[in-house]
């Protein structure tokens, strides 16, 4: 029998709703027929979003949501995409697929979008093959209230008021597609570009992010914050959060495998590579502390997620791939271990929300699906706004010769709705466990749980869209000290502890 401990008397900080969050680039059908049809589109919509994905959404609670890039933003021209539709630029989106870019999605569009989503949003700029002067206009055109050049182009273009830029990037991956940059040229660019993103609105200053490293590219890290932090130190709303991007690649790059199909031996080794994720926060961590031990700049985990081979015979600009339940867990893990690290980490975003490497959502014309990473956000949302408090679960060492995992993953919050809320992971593929829930202190009045679980390689279809679904989960027994049950072999499980 393994232990879970809760102890509800310690609280250890809050959680972000932001850790929750979602990014969506103009890659393959993310964009375009993931999230926008258009007005005329047979696909019922709603001033051309689609009304089943939006609905979705909505119910997994999407705190925030990061546009236009990725690589694509820093070859984004925002002027392109803004104006009369058959006026805006077609350009070619070289980064992803080669194929026609018409701009048809542009800035209010976006707006619209999360207004649809009740989210924040998170804007990323243009340093790559960007001017100061069109990053410093854009920030104008979208916050600005009042007679200004780009406030008035608002107007005319049929927004008069002004839009809330909740997050801004200053820059992506300046280290590769965003302009090859050693860390300190990106260092001083970051400098100046951020200069002009103006706070035009008091009570609603801009968040805003320097590029930070790819994985384990501490030197990164180190040379952006040498560069920056005499001046970080002393001007304040100069950086609010550094990134970090890690994707879950199950063998190496060249050869990623297929997101179906795989053995045992590819599922805990994918699992092993995502357990990474917390070596890197806290080994970015480390370096942030030397240069803000007072953890003011957030680390901003704004890409992350599973990275595999295509689905065969999809365009491979496209990065359209299945989910399975070896995703889900990929979820639950990252999802935990973001929770766990909430005094340094203040978000994160899944690459990418529909039909884009690890999505949520997929679509098939006017056909959608959720997928079981779907299921897992849905499940967490109630650690958004809450209490992480203090857990702790006896483990044991499982998988294979190259994938050794922990069997059970956890995270514990007191939620915004009074309860305690227990997100468990069994890693295993195939065994089940007994788990001794012991909550110090604490009278356990109920408890309600809901259950993702299936064979490793389980996923949803258009033919079988509910080939994994999330199940009540009432074998629980309450007893003086706590809870008892056993976790299914490879699930998620939610546990929400009224006291
Ligand atoms: O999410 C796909 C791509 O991965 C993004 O455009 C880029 O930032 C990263 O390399």
């Amino acid at each position: 029998m393994a232990k879970l401990y809760v102890n509800p008397k310690h609280q250890l900080g809050h959680v972000n709703p932001e850790l929750q969050g979602h990014f969506s680039e103009h890659l393959g059908r993310c964009i375009y027929e993931g999230l926008f049809v258009g007005e005329n589109s047979d696909i019922p919509n709603t001033n051309g979003m689609r009304n089943d994905v939006v609905e979705a959404l909505k119910e997994m609670q999407i705190p925030v949501l990061r546009w236009p890039g990725g690589c694509f933003a820093d070859e984004y021209h925002w002027m392109d995409g803004v104006g009369p539709k058959e006026g805006r630029k077609k350009m070619i989106n070289t980064h992803w697929g080669g194929v026609v870019e018409d701009n048809s999605f542009g800035t209010h569009e976006f707006m619209e979008l999360c207004r649809q989503l009740g989210c924040k949003t998170y804007i990323n700029g243009n340093v790559g093959s960007g001017t100061v002067q069109e990053m410093s206009e854009w920030v104008e055109y979208m916050t600005f209230e009042g007679v200004s050049p780009m406030a008035d182009l608002r107007a005319k273009n049929g927004h008069p008021e002004s839009w809330k830029v909740d997050y801004f990037g200053v820059g992506n991956e300046n280290w590769g597609c965003g302009g090859n940059m050693t860390p300190e040229y990106y260092g001083n660019l970051y400098r100046r570009y951020q200069t002009y993103v103006r706070n035009y609105k008091k009570g609603e200053e801009i968040f805003k992010v320097c590029c930070g490293a790819n994985a384990g590219d501490y030197h990164w890290t180190e040379g952006v914050l040498k560069t920056t932090h005499d001046h970080a130190e002393h001007a304040h709303g100069f950086m609010n959060g550094l990134s970090l991007h890690y994707y879950t690649v199950p063998d190496d790059w060249e050869h990623k495998g297929g997101a179906l199909n795989f053995d045992e031996q590819k599922y805990y080794r994918t699992l092993q590579k995502t357990l990474y994720m917390e070596e890197l926060i806290k080994g970015h961590g480390a370096i942030m502390d030397q240069y803000d031990p007072e953890k003011k700049i957030g680390l901003i985990i704004d890409e992350w997620g599973t990275w595999y081979d295509v689905e065969p015979g999809t365009n491979p600009g496209f990065l359209y791939q299945q989910n399975t339940m070896r995703d889900a867990l990929v979820a639950g893990i990252n999802l935990n271990i973001f929770n766990k690290h909430c005094d340094r980490v203040k978000m994160a975003n899944i690459a990418q929300l529909v039909n884009v490497l690890q999505a949520v959502i997929l679509t098939e014309g006017e056909k959608m699906i959720k997928t079981p990473t779907y299921h897992v956000f849905n499940m967490y949302k109630y650690h958004q706004d809450a209490e992480l408090l203090e857990s702790y679960v006896e483990t044991q060492e499982i998988g294979c010769e190259d994938g050794k995992v922990p069997n059970l993953h956890e995270s514990v919050t007191l939620g915004r709705d009074g309860r305690i809320h227990v997100t468990l992971n069994n890693l295993s593929a195939t065994e089940s466990y007994d788990i001794d829930a012991v909550f110090t202190e604490t009278d356990i009045k109920g408890v309600e749980g809901t259950i993702l679980t299936g064979e490793m390689q389980a996923h949803n279809t258009f033919d079988d869209p509910e080939a994994v679904h999330t199940e009540r989960f009432d074998r629980v027994e309450i007893g003086e000290q706590g809870l008892k049950f056993t976790i299914p072999a490879c699930s998620v499980l939610h546990l929400a502890v009224e006291i």
